[in-house]
């Protein structure tokens, strides 16, 4: 009876892992790297930067964010919900991916 039942854990615990895994397989991990690369190469950088001239107030919004925030706050830019034309304009193209990765290289 034990041998049985330790059997049946063991598939069981099995069959939990592969769940869990196959969970994963249609989004990617949040990757903070690709948000950094992303922030520079979508010229995200020129405004958002303590060295761009006159542009640091918002740079120093932006860090000190939760990455909950700065995703909602790029969300609401790209839905239309945040009124701004720049930032409308700048997360267009952005995917949720994209947002999930510069949230998370952004927030605290
Ligand atoms: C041309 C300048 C400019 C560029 C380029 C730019 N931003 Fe912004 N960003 C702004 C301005 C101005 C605001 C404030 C807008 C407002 O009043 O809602 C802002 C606001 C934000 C906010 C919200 C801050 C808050 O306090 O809620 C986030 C997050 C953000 N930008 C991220 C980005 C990311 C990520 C990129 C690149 C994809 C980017 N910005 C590119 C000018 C820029």
């Amino acid at each position: 009876m034990l041998r049985i039942w330790t059997k049946y854990l063991a598939v069981t615990s099995v069959a939990a892992a592969i769940a869990l895994q196959m969970g994963h397989v249609n989004s990617r991990p949040v990757d903070a790297n690709a948000g950094a690369r992303l922030f520079s190469d979508r010229g995200c950088v020129g405004c958002h930067n303590p060295q761009s001239l006159n542009r640091g107030a918002e740079y120093r919004a932006l860090t000190a964010m939760p990455a909950s925030d700065v995703a909602e706050a790029l969300r609401a830019y790209r839905e239309g919900r945040r009124d701004n034309a720049v930032m409308q304009n700048m997360t267009r193209a952005l995917s949720d991916q994209d947002i999930m990765n510069l949230a998370a290289y952004l927030g605290q």
